[in-house]
């Protein structure tokens, strides 16, 4: 099979992560999560308490850091200057600042640049919400991921609702709708469906489905495997 490369856009809670490191392990491809490098820079924005409005500020710190995505045994581990931040940068104070820290230009010149890189010897599946549009445009397959609202925040819900029993339904569904609306509205590669990208509404499809479904796709496509 000649390698290929796979991007997989949508909005938060589609199931994005959990589906393209999934489709990537039967491939044996390497599987890069973009919206961890967003994460990455946001944690350190917050480490050095930098005002938000400090666009210029944060865009020069993003060109100063190091970020590294490696594979550890429970999945991907992020590094920023050498510390481990895997856990850290899914902290709800990451959450609530990184749409606001993914709109400055700077920041995506920088990351898209390194996510290209990343993926010139293809083999990749990349996730975010501009892999099929910018990151990847001559990407060989497409996938526009996608679910309800109310399923996204459900979802969410069953996630953290034993680390954190605090959290509310409604809470979630609120956030979750607020950063649809600022990926989707940003003036800089906003979240859009790439013409070419093959739509997947997952609302009432589980994890193994919705591989199976890429994983189709893939073949029609590309015209891999049995
Ligand atoms: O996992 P979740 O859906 O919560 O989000 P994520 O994939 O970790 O991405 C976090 C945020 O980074 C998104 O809400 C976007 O604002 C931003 N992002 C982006 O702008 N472009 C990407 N390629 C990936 C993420
Ligand atoms: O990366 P993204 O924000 O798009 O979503 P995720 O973090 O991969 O998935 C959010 C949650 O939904 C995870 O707990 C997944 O296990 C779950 N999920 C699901 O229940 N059914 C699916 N078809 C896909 C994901």
């Amino acid at each position: 099979m000649e390698p290929f490369n796979i991007a997989i856009d949508g909005p938060a809670g589609a199931g994005k992560s959990t589906i393209a490191r999934l489709v990537a392990e039967r491939l044996g491809f390497i599987y890069v999560d973009t919206g961890a490098m967003y994460r990455a820079v946001t944690w350190k924005v917050l480490q050095l308490n930098l005002p938000s409005e400090q666009m210029e500020q944060i865009g020069h710190t993003a060109e100063m850091m190091q970020i590294e995505l490696k594979r550890g045994n429970a999945g991907q581990q992020v590094f920023v200057d050498g510390a481990d931040v895997t856990n850290e940068i899914r902290l709800p104070a990451v959450t609530n600042l990184v749409s606001h820290v993914a709109s400055i230009g700077r920041v995506r010149e920088l990351l898209v640049h390194k996510q290209q890189q990343m993926a010139t010897s293809k083999g990749v599946v990349m996730d975010g919400r501009d892999i099929g549009t910018h990151v990847l445009p001559d990407a060989e397959v497409k996938i526009f991921l996608t679910a309800s609202v109310r399923e996204r925040a459900e979802r969410r819900f069953r996630e953290l609702t034993q680390s954190h029993p605090e959290l509310k339904l409604e809470t979630l569904e609120a956030d979750i709708a607020r950063r649809d609306k600022l990926d989707q509205e940003r003036e800089i590669s906003p979240l859009v469906r790439a013409e070419d990208a093959v739509l997947l509404d997952s609302t009432s499809m589980g994890i193994n489905e919705v591989v199976d479904s890429i994983l189709q796709i893939c073949r029609n496509k590309v015209g891999w495997g049995i």
